[in-house]
C-alpha cells in the first residue's frame, strides 16, 4: 500500500533528523500537503521507531503533535532509518539535524559544531541520483548554507542542488501552534533564476496553509541572520526583565506591575516579559554564543562583549535563585529537603536542554541540600542531566525523583518551583504545607502560584522580582 501510495505523490520531500524541530514541523507538512509524500530520517533507531511507535508513545512531548501524526502517518508521514533511499527519492531535503555548541577546538564553547550538518551535506552528495532542493532548517551561523553548498557541489554526478535557508520559529511547548499560525515563515535564497525557482517551490509549499503574505523572502545570508538575531532578542528581552527583577527585590517595586507599565508601550510591547528562574532551552544560549563568536571573528569585540554579557547575566540570575532561598533560610540548606517543581525548561514539553532547573539542582546539593524532584514530563531527561551525580555515592543519596508533587512535597523544609507547569497552580496546598517541616518556603521561581492564599496558609513566599512575604 505505502509502495502503491507513494508513486501518486506529487513530490516527495526527505527530512534529515528527527527531533524537536524535523519531528512536528515535518508532521504539520504531511497534514497540510497529503499530496507530497514526507519521510523523517535519522541515525538514531531508537528515535524512529518511537515516531512509529503503535501506540504514539513519541520521541518528544508537545501538545497536539500525537494528533497530527496520528492523522498523517502511514498516510503521507514516514519515519525511517534508511537514509540513502530517502536522499534518493526526495525532490526536496530539508536538513534538521543538531548543531551542539563546540566542546572542543576553535570556538570552543562558543561556535555551534557543525559536524552533524556537514556529515548530512556528505550523504546527501553521496546518495543523490537527480537534483534537489536543500533547504537548512537547523539552527545555524550565518554562512553555514555557503559551507553546505561547497560540500554539494563536490558531486562528479553533474548534479545541481540549490540551497535555501528557512529558519524555524517554533517555540517548544506551542510547536504545533506556532506551525499551523506562524507570526511568519522565512525563506532565504540565492538570487539567481534557479535559487528563485527553488525558493518559489518552497514558498508554495507553505502556501498551502500559511497566507502568502506572512511568507517573507530575503537574501540567504539575511535568512540565517534574522534566526540568530530573533532569538538573541528575545534572550535579552527575558534578561532585561529579570535584570529589573533583580533590583526590584532590592526596592518595594514589583516587577510585575513594572511589566505591565512597560508593556502597554506599544513600541515595547506585552509579550515576553515574564520574570523568571532565568531563560533556558536549545537555542538562546547556543544562538548567542554564536552570535558573539561571529562578533569576534569579524572583529566587532565591544559588539561581542554585549551579546555575551546576555549569558552571563542569565547565569548569575539562577543561581540568584538559590541564593535567595539560602538567605531567606537561616543561611543554610545543608540536609534541608528542598522540593523541585519541574525540571524542563519550560512548561509543556519534556525537554531539559539548558534547562534552569540543573543549575538551580546543582547549586542546591552544593549547598549540601537534599532535593526532591518532580516533573510531569522530564523526569527521564532530569536523570541523564545528572547522571553524572547519580553516579557519585557522596551526592546520589541526596536527590530523589518523585512521581507527584505531594511527595516532593512530604517532609521539605522549602520548594523551589522552575517550571510554569499549569497544574502547580492548583495543587492542594494546605495539605501540602501540613506536610512539610516548619518554617516551611515557597520560592516561586515564575510568578504563577497565589502568594496571598500561600502565605495566608503559613508559607513564606519569595517570587522573582516581587516583595516577600515572610513569616520571620
Ligand atoms: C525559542 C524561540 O522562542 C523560538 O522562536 C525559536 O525557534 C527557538 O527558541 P523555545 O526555546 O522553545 O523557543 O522557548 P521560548 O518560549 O522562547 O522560551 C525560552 C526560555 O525563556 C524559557 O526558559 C522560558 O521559560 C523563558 N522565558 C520566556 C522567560 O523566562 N520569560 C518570558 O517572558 C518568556
Ligand atoms: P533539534 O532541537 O535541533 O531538532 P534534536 O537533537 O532534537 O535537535 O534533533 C536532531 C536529530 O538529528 C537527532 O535525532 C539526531 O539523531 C539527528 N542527526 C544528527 N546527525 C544526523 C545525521 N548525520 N543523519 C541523520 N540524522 C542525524
Amino acid at each position: 500500500m505505502h509502495n502503491e501510495a507513494a508513486m501518486n505523490f506529487k513530490k516527495k520531500i526527505t527530512c534529515i533528523g528527527a527531533g524537536y524541530v524535523g519531528g512536528p514541523t515535518m508532521a504539520v507538512i504531511a497534514q497540510k500537503c497529503p499530496h507530497h509524500k514526507v519521510t523523517v530520517v535519522d541515525i538514531n533507531k531508537k528515535r524512529i521507531d518511537e515516531w512509529n511507535s503503535p501506540n504514539y508513545e513519541l520521541p518528544i512531548y508537545e501538545p497536539g503533535l500525537v494528533e497530527v501524526v496520528r492523522e498523517a502517518r502511514d498516510r503521507n508521514l514516514f519515519f525511517s532509518t534508511d537514509i540513502p533511499a530517502a536522499i534518493q527519492e526526495a525532490d526536496i531535503i530539508f536538513i534538521s539535524v543538531n548543531t551542539p555548541t563546540k566542546t572542543y577546538g576553535e570556538g570552543a564553547g562558543k561556535a555551534s559544531n557543525l559536524e552533524f550538518v556537514e556529515k548530512t551535506a556528505r550523504s546527501i552528495v553521496e546518495h543523490a541520483t537527480s537534483n534537489k532542493i536543500v533547504v537548512e532548517k537547523s539552527t545555524l551561523p550565518i554562512r553555514t548554507a555557503e559551507a553546505i553548498e561547497r560540500i554539494l557541489k563536490t558531486n562528479e554526478k553533474g548534479l545541481r542542488f540549490q540551497i535555501l535557508s528557512n529558519p524555524e520559529f517554533l517555540a517548544e511547548g506551542t510547536a504545533i501552534s506556532d506551525l499551523h499560525n506562524p507570526d511568519r515563515v522565512l525563506i532565504g535564497s540565492h538570487d539567481t533564476p534557479e535559487g528563485l525557482s527553488a525558493l518559489q517551490e518552497l514558498v508554495d509549499l507553505y502556501a498551502h496553509w500559511v497566507p502568502r503574505e506572512r511568507i517573507l523572502t530575503t537574501n540567504i545570508w539575511s535568512s540565517e541572520l534574522s534566526k540568530l538575531t530573533a532569538n538573541a532578542f528575545l534572550a535579552q528581552r527575558v534578561t532585561s526583565i529579570n535584570s529589573i527583577a533583580a533590583l526590584c527585590e532590592r526596592t518595594e517595586a514589583d516587577v510585575e506591575e513594572v511589566a505591565r507599565a512597560i508593556g502597554t508601550d506599544s513600541r515595547i510591547g506585552s509579550k515576553f516579559l515574564k520574570a523568571s528562574v532565568g531563560f533556558g532551552g536549545s537555542c538562546f544560549k547556543k544562538d548567542l554564543l554564536n552570535l558573539t563568536y561571529l562578533c569576534d571573528y569579524y572583529g566587532l569585540h565591544d559588539v561581542a562583549r554585549y551579546w555575551e554579557s546576555v549569558v552571563e547575566l542569565n547565569e548569575w540570575n539562577q543561581r540568584k535563585f538559590v541564593n535567595t532561598m539560602l538567605h531567606s533560610m537561616l543561611n543554610t540548606l545543608s540536609d534541608k529537603k528542598i522540593a523541585v517543581f519541574g525540571f524542563a525548561f519550560k512548561a509543556n514539553t519534556g525537554d531539559t536542554r539548558e534547562t534552569p532547573a540543573n543549575i538551580v539542582v546543582r547549586e542546591l546539593l552544593g549547598e549540601h541540600a537534599r532535593v526532591a524532584i518532580y516533573d510531569p514530563k522530564a523526569i527521564p531527561n532530569a536523570k541523564i542531566d545528572l547522571a553524572d551525580l547519580l553516579a557519585d555515592p557522596q551526592v546520589a543519596p541526596r536527590i530523589t525523583f518523585c512521581s507527584s508533587a505531594e511527595e516532593a512535597a512530604d517532609q521539605a523544609d522549602a520548594i523551589a518551583l522552575v517550571t510554569e507547569w499549569d497544574q502547580f497552580k492548583t495543587l492542594d496546598y494546605k495539605k501540602i504545607y501540613a506536610s512539610m517541616r516548619k518554617p516551611a518556603c515557597i520560592f516561586d521561581g515564575r510568578n504563577i502560584l497565589n502568594r496571598k492564599e500561600l502565605f495566608e496558609i503559613g508559607f513564606s513566599v519569595f517570587g522573582i522580582g516581587k516583595p516577600p512575604l515572610s513569616h520571620f
